[in-house]
């Protein structure tokens, strides 16, 4: 099977050295000779690495980076089986590169967008070919997480989802399904992570040290706020805005006005040196210090966690992927430590409708709603897994 990648950006360029490490010869194709030059430049460094640390030899490194075709010229996609685009995040722009390559390719070439938030339903109904069109989602960096998101639109053809996840099986990745739903599985589950930690931090209960530490002390890697300054405001906050009106304005899914200003600001993280942190010279970083209660970190922890299962199980109740393809997406995509529903049966769904209802009571908000799916739980006994 040969494979296609249209951007040689950060994701595209991942997702050539995957394919190519697992055997096809690859055509990558970018609008700019220097984007392709630099793709080239950094995988010539990144397998120096690998042979460095006797991860391949030095011919399995050399044959991976030979089995890459770079080109600018659209047509050397023609005898593509899968073409993956990673172009930029725009709807009218990914369609137009699947128009072109539907000019040029057979009607049996499958194509996939790597996309974070557009409808793939919308993506493959302008398209001549509609059923050969998916999502194949991958995460940054791509050839390091395991996780990649399966997204069959409306159209797509039934045997494509199945195709893909044995393909990504050899790929040595940890595939899911997810239904085309905004956000798909990891970029709505995880919403709560980044707003319950804004709405803390908004109120007054709590600085961004304190909160990063209580989530660092449950063991994920970084806190909210570190995480977000590590993302960039610029595509953090959009996936936000975007998850919040494709959900027809659900209070649950609301941006915070806090991170907005930091967009507006300019002050995107640590890219920027400024972001909720105040990154030094030195490496050290500052941020603005409030006096809370000794206690409160655990109860912070309790309820972003609390809001995260929640928020799992919803994506149950609605069908947007398996309990199993749901855990594997937060823990094989953005590493949580443990995955939220088997974290809902260690803890009970008792102890998270308790949390959820406090808070809903506390502030009359139709985003603290417990998901039906727990509440049934609550009265039979159900667990996820039995
Ligand atoms: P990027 O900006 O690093 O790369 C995009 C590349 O596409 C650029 O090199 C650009 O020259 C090229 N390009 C633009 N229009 C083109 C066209 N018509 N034909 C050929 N090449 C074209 O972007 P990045 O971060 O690699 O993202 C690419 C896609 O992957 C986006 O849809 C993004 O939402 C998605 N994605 C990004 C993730 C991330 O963390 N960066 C994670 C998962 C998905």
């Amino acid at each position: 099977m040969k494979i296609g990648i249209i951007g040689a950006g950060a994701m595209g360029s991942g997702i050539a050295q995957i394919a190519s490490q697992a055997g096809h010869e690859v055509v990558l194709t970018d609008l700019s000779e220097d984007v392709l030059k630099t793709s080239a430049s950094k995988l010539a460094k990144i397998m120096a690495r690998l042979v460095e640390k006797e991860r391949v030899t030095s011919e399995e490194a050399k044959a991976i980076q030979a089995r890459i075709n770079r080109t600018t010229d659209l047509e050397s996609q023609r005898d593509c089986n899968l073409i993956i685009e990673a172009v930029v995040e725009n709807m009218d722009v990914k369609i137009n590169v699947f128009n072109n390559l539907e000019s040029i390719v057979s009607d049996d070439t499958i194509l996939a967008s790597n996309t974070s938030s557009l409808s793939i339903t919308s993506l493959a109904k302008n398209c001549r070919v509609s059923n050969r069109v998916v999502g194949l989602h991958f995460f940054n960096p791509a050839p390091l997480m395991p996780l990649v998101e399966i997204i069959p639109a409306l159209q797509t053809r039934d045997d494509i989802p199945t195709l893909l996840l044995e393909l990504m099986k050899a790929w040595g990745k940890s595939p899911v399904l997810a239904k085309d739903t905004p956000g798909f599985i990891v970029n709505r589950v995880a919403r709560p992570f980044y707003s319950e930690g804004l709405r803390i931090l908004d109120e007054g209960l709590a600085d961004v040290d304190t909160i990063d530490t209580a989530m660092r002390e449950k063991e994920f890697r970084m806190g909210p706020f570190e995480l977000m300054d590590l993302i960039g405001h610029d595509v953090n906050y959009p996936v936000t805005e975007s998850v919040f009106k494709s959900f027809y304005y659900d209070p649950r899914f609301k941006p915070s006005i806090t991170q907005l200003k930091l967009v507006e600001a300019d002050w995107l993280g640590k890219k920027s040196r400024r972001g909720f942190y105040k990154y030094e010279e030195d490496g050290t970083r500052s941020f603005f210090k409030i006096d809370s209660a000794s206690d409160i970190r655990y109860s912070i922890a309790e309820r972003i966690i609390a809001m995260l299962i929640n928020e799992a199980a919803d994506a149950v109740f609605w069908n947007i992927a398996s309990v199993e393809d749901i855990d594997t997406a937060m823990t094989k995509g953005v590493n949580y430590p443990k995955g939220l529903l088997k974290w809902a049966d260690e803890w009970g769904a008792s102890k998270v409708i308790n949390i959820i209802d406090s808070l809903a009571q506390h502030y009359g908000d139709g985003r603290y709603r417990v998901s039906p799916i727990l509440r049934e739980m609550a009265r039979s006994g159900d667990k996820f897994y039995s």
